[in-house]
Parts: C-alpha cells; sequence; structure tokens
C-alpha cells in the first residue's frame, strides 16, 4: 500500500504544507510566503511571522490535501518542523500537526529542519542514496555534513558565526537591496567583476571545513565606509559579485576538501543558498575537476518548503521513530 505523509513547515516566513508519497514523490507542496510582508522591515520579524503562520495555516494545510487529491484516512503519518527556528514560528507548525495526528489517531514524526534540507536532494534526484558529502547553506544555518545513512549524520565542519545566507542578506541590507539578499545580492552581481575587489577568505588550520563569514562582512562594510569618507563613488555590482565569490570560494573549497579526504564520490547541496547560480557553477566546475557527482534540489526546494520535511520524516516513519502528544518546538535543535 502507498504511504502517503502530510508535512508541515513553519520555521521562518514560510507557511508550508505538502503531501509525500512513499518519501520521494511530491503529490502536493503549497508554500505561502511572507516575504512582501516583512519585505518592509528589512528581514523577518518573528512575532509578525508568527500570527501569520496562525492566519494561513488551516488554508495552506486544506490546499495542499486537496491537491494531493488525498483525505485524512488516506495518511500513514504527520510529519512536522519541530526546530531549528523561531520559536513562535515553529510552535503554530508543531501545534497544528499535533491536532490533526490526535485527532485521526495518526503518529506523528518530528523532523529537524537541517535534515529536511538534505532530503531535499532525495525529491529531486530520486536515485541518490548516501553516504555522501552535503554542504547545508541557509539562513540560519552552514554546515559540512558527512551523511552515514539517511538518518545518521556526522558534523564536519560548521560556521563560526554568521551563516552563508545571513552574510548575504546583511551585505545587501549594507548596500541597500533589501530582504531576502541572497537572490538580489546574485542579479546584481551578474552585472559586476568578481574581481574588483579581494575580500577575505577565512581559513581555520585547526578545522579545515569549518568556516567564517564575519570578517567578509566587516570588510565590505569597511570598503564601503571608506569609499564614502573619500566621497568616492562605489560600484554596487562589482561589490556585489566579489562578496558573492568570496563566500562562494570557501563554501565550495571547503566542501570539495571534506569529500577527497573522506573518499566519498558525491557532493550534494542543499539550503537557501544552493539555489545561487554562481555558487552551482563553481561546484559544477570542482566536481568534473575532481571527478564527483554533484547533487543539488530544484529552485522550489532550495528554500524552506514542506515536501522536504516530508521526505525525511519519511525516513524516520520507516525507522518508526515517532514523537507523543508531549512535542515541544525546540528553537536551538542541534543535528
Ligand atoms: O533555507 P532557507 O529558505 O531558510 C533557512 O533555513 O534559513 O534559506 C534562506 C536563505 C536566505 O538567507 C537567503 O538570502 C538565501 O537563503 N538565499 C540565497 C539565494 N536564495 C536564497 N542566497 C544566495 N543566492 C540565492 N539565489
Ligand atoms: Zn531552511
Amino acid at each position: 500500500m502507498d504511504n502517503l505523509i502530510l508535512a508541515i513547515e513553519s520555521s521562518c516566513d514560510e507557511t508550508s504544507a505538502a503531501v509525500l508519497k512513499n518519501g520521494r514523490e511530491v503529490r502536493s507542496c503549497v508554500i505561502s510566503s511572507q516575504i512582501d510582508i516583512h519585505k518592509k522591515f528589512g528581514g523577518v520579524v518573528p512575532e509578525v511571522a508568527s500570527r501569520n503562520h496562525i492566519l494561513n495555516i488551516s488554508s495552506v494545510v486544506s490546499e495542499a490535501m486537496e491537491e494531493a487529491g488525498a483525505t485524512y484516512d488516506d495518511l500513514s503519518a504527520v510529519a512536522v518542523t519541530y526546530g531549528p527556528g523561531l520559536i513562535g514560528a515553529l510552535l503554530v507548525g508543531v501545534s497544528y500537526a499535533k491536532g490533526i495526528a490526535a485527532a485521526k489517531g495518526l503518529p506523528l514524526v518530528a523532523v529537524n529542519h537541517i535534515h529536511g534540507h538534505i532530503a531535499a536532494n532525495y525529491i529531486t534526484h530520486p536515485n541518490l542514496e548516501p553516504p555522501f558529502v552535503c554542504l547545508v547553506a541557509s539562513g540560519g544555518h552552514s554546515h559540512i555534513l558527512y551523511v552515514k545513512d539517511y538518518m545518521e549524520f556526522e558534523i564536519l565542519g560548521r560556521t563560526r558565526d554568521d551563516a552563508a545566507g545571513e552574510a548575504f542578506d546583511k551585505i545587501a541590507r549594507v548596500i541597500g537591496l533589501g530582504y531576502p539578499g541572497g537572490p538580489k545580492i546574485e542579479a546584481l552581481a551578474k552585472e559586476g567583476r568578481d574581481d574588483a575587489m579581494k575580500f577575505p577568505r577565512v581559513e581555520f588550520s585547526d578545522a579545515p571545513y569549518d568556516f567564517s563569514f564575519s570578517g567578509v562582512k566587516t570588510s565590505v562594510i569597511n570598503f564601503l565606509h571608506t569609499k564614502e569618507q573619500k566621497g568616492e563613488e562605489v560600484n554596487k555590482a562589482d561589490i556585489a559579485a566579489s562578496f558573492q565569490r568570496a563566500v562562494t570560494d570557501v563554501l565550495v573549497s571547503h566542501t570539495i576538501r571534506a569529500c577527497l579526504d573522506r573518499c566519498v564520490d558525491k557532493v550534494v547541496v542543499a539550503g537557501g543558498v544552493s539555489a545561487n547560480g554562481a555558487l552551482r557553477e563553481a561546484f559544477e566546475r570542482a566536481a568534473s575537476e575532481n571527478n564527483l557527482e554533484l547533487y543539488y534540489p530544484q529552485p522550489v526546494y532550495c528554500t524552506d518548503n514542506a515536501a522536504m520535511i516530508g521526505c525525511a520524516g519519511y525516513y524516520k516513519f520507516l525507522k518508526g521513530e515517532f514523537a507523543d502528544s508531549g512535542l515541544n518546538a525546540v528553537a536551538n535543535l542541534k543535528l
């Protein structure tokens, strides 16, 4: 019999629900983005996000069920993101999922948002299987992981300060592009030269897979201040392109190094930043030079969505790992 899972994601500013068949086939995925609401504040306002999740969740779930042509009786389980993320936002999804599970007598599967980002690749690539090395680069996280099995992960490297997406968002704000920064920097960078300025690439001798993006951010800000004080014009497209290059250079080189050191022949990229075209091109080049197979999700599954949560939830479901009605959201949930 087919396994149908309803999944709910509400960890940040997207309210999303999806129905997945047998883990990897998306029957529906509805994403209600609050970007237009948060844009005017220059970033996500947690309280506003929670309220909008409450307003949206019921219709988003109904729409996902309807689009999938499923009834609650057809479901095998309900999966939900329980962390990491904004606590108030997470609580909306967790409470809603608990309500459905209790009312319909369905097992509840609690999913780590980062596992979800990795699983987005299983949807796009039906034949992809662990082991592999995965870079997860989003607004809140930058990790290099050794994915041993569907539910077994080893952290090889992590950011010591800002996440890669966070750095994109901050620099976009500083140069006046607004929120969300990643796609705006990417668009502007196409008109600039990526070797116009040399921003730092941080390496740690004791931790070759770790990242630090606060230095590149400060360096861009100092560059802008100096130009301003001298009354000189700045070419924002050159800044965007050079900044993007500095970030993508370290994301790619550290991830490829991890693959080679671990003798793994598959490199997987995930998270909002994996939508970036320049990053993908750099990975394409590096993967082909090193004879590695490269995987990244189709754009809609790079940023937050419930389909990836349903896919990760499926593998937890198969292991019989269920949550009880006492499930709580965990804002700083670790991997
Ligand atoms: O995975 P995601 O939707 O949310 C988190 O879990 O954080 O990632 C959002 C982040 C934001 O920081 C956004 O600026 C970044 O991903 N992002 C991008 C691009 N699209 C989204 N960064 C660079 N280039 C992009 N095209
Ligand atoms: Zn995310």
